[in-house]
């Protein structure tokens, strides 16, 4: 894979035992005298006061979308920088064109020759419109019962300050029960990646030397099923476009000049109408051209995950799937690529009854792309597919809030994937599934190309956690198994380094 650090699969078995990893490799010295048992159960220990300082994040409505919320993202990334000091990091925040982001190193002593890991995270959330659809308030993190125990419900308990508080408490209960981390981490807490990252791209550039490491952890994704950890190991690109379509110079009066001239809602409606066919195919010039297919293995290792495709629909409150003919829901949300309409204005909106031909109208819409699609190819066509729609009298302006993400795929043979899956079964006692993500992080991306090396997934979410939604929630649960997989992680890594000393003498 180009830009990709990980080692080639065919070189694999030279480097690492593809079978589930290096159990009977010595741990170096460092590690001998830093059990993880301990640290677990530090960890179990310590749970309460960690579902208090995530309620305490939570509290924060750090909101990127909307300046209004400037002073809450501020706040947020100084109370992470705060916990990250207190934890044997040394911690800044750094100011870019938009919102802060917290950097924070840690290098445990006599350590040079460790693994170096990069963390990732992001404190910044959705905002929590419609706030009249939540049960409880958004921002006043709330402790409910549900059918696996309890639950914390607020907006960003899963995306991502739950998420990012899993690795957070890993390093914490580490550090506290041996005065160190066993590796060399670098964390890095982003405050726009629900803006689509606008600074991130030159963050990375500027400081690509301090950044390097062998492999970035994310924690922004889901598990398989509550007792199924995972590893993502492909998410889909985005395009948004907003476009508004201009018609009448002003208003009008709908008795007077209605079915006489161009009325932009009706034309705007039609128009969004045909940008999909009958058969769920998107009608944008050149859509599907560098469209790659998966593999028919690929697909039959899908199948074989036996998706609960019902349980799927019922938690977005449907019963009946629809898409692209010919496609399994799974492969309709991990692998192909689609277009919809986010949202849609103009006229009157307001109570009772205006009788007016508006002059404009508007929708926002997003594509979601994979691999072998280019964001500016795909933009370009959505121009050009509604240039070709433009009704006389019409005239379109169209623009692109964030730049567009292309799809990311991480490889999936590497020492450190590897290392992944060793935490994640022995905390759940289950082997990880590797599964997609219909959803986008435009971070993946930018670390292979400007950084250089891949990114490791893991993630604790699960499929009705309402992210981007009222109720959003994050399982106890999974904040309990995630703060002990990361633990257990890192002490994989740290035993990574024995058979680093192996890779480098088997491979020279
Ligand atoms: N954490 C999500 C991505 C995600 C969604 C993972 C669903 C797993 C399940 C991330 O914060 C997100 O919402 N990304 C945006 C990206 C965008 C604003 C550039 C997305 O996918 O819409
Ligand atoms: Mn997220
Ligand atoms: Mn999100």
């Amino acid at each position: 894979m180009p830009g990709s650090t990980w080692y080639a699969a065919s070189e694999a078995p030279f480097c690492y035992d593809a079978g589930l990893g290096p159990r009977n490799v010595q741990p170096p010295e460092v590690m001998m005298s830093m059990p993880l048992a301990p640290v677990l159960d530090r960890l179990d220990r310590d749970f309460e006061s960690a579902v208090e300082r995530l309620c305490t994040l939570l509290a924060i409505p750090s909101v990127s979308t909307d300046p209004a919320y400037a002073g809450d993202i501020r706040k947020a990334a100084g109370w992470l920088k705060g916990e990250l000091n207190s934890m044997g990091f040394d911690a800044e925040i750094r100011e870019t064109d938009h919102q802060p982001i917290v950097i924070a190193h840690h290098a445990p002593p006599g350590g040079e020759d460790l693994p170096h890991i990069l963390y990732y995270g992001h404190y910044d959330v959705q905002p929590p419109d419609p706030v009249d659809r939540w049960d409880t308030a958004p921002f006043e993190p709330t402790i409910v019962d549900g059918p696996h125990g309890r639950r914390v419900v607020a907006r960003g308990a899963v995306d991502d300050k739950g998420q990012l508080a899993t690795f957070l408490e890993a390093f914490r209960a580490w550090h506290e029960t041996h005065g160190a981390l066993p590796v060399r981490v670098t964390v890095l807490l982003e405050g726009e990646e629900e803006t689509g990252s606008p600074s991130l791209d030159a963050f990375l550039s500027a400081n690509k030397d301090e950044l390097s490491a062998d492999v970035c952890v994310v924690s922004d994704t889901n598990m398989w099923d509550i007792d199924t950890p995972a590893v993502t190991y492909m998410l889909r690109g985005l395009v948004y476009v907003e476009v508004t379509l201009h018609g009448p110079g002003h208003d009008l009066h709908s008795g007077m000049y209605g079915g006489a001239v161009i009325n932009p809602i009706n034309a705007l409606a039609r128009i969004l109408g045909e940008l999909k066919d009958e058969r769920g195919m998107v009608q944008i010039p050149g859509f599907y051209d560098d469209v790659e297919e998966r593999s028919d293995e690929e697909l039959a290792q899908w199948a074989r995950l036996q998706f609960d495709e019902a349980a799927f629909l019922a938690h977005a409150g449907v019963r009946t799937p629809v898409g692209e003919a010919g496609r399994t829901t799974l492969e309709r949300v991990w692998s192909r690529p689609t277009c919809d309409v986010n949202g849609i204005w103009g006229g009157y909106t307001g109570s009772g009854a205006k009788t007016v031909i508006p002059a404009r109208a508007s929708a926002k819409l997003s594509c979601r792309l994979v691999p072998g699609q280019d964001p500016q190819k795909v933009y370009d066509g959505i121009v050009k597919f509604m240039n070709e729609r433009t009704p006389p009298d019409g005239r379109w302006e169209i623009s692109q809030p964030h730049g567009g993400s292309p799809a990311v795929r991480v490889p999936t043979t590497s020492p450190f994937l590897e290392a992944t899956m060793r935490g994640l079964d022995a905390t759940f006692g289950r082997k990880p599934v590797l599964m997609g993500c219909g959803g986008s992080i435009p971070v993946v991306g930018s670390v292979q190309r400007i950084l250089g090396f891949d990114s490791l997934l893991v993630g604790f979410g699960l499929e009705d956690d309402r992210v981007h939604s009222p109720n959003e929630k994050f399982e106890l649960q999974c904040f309990q198994m995630g703060m002990k997989s990361h633990a257990a992680i890192l002490s994989e890594f740290a035993a990574m380094s024995a058979s680093r000393v192996g890779v480098a003498r088997a491979c020279s």
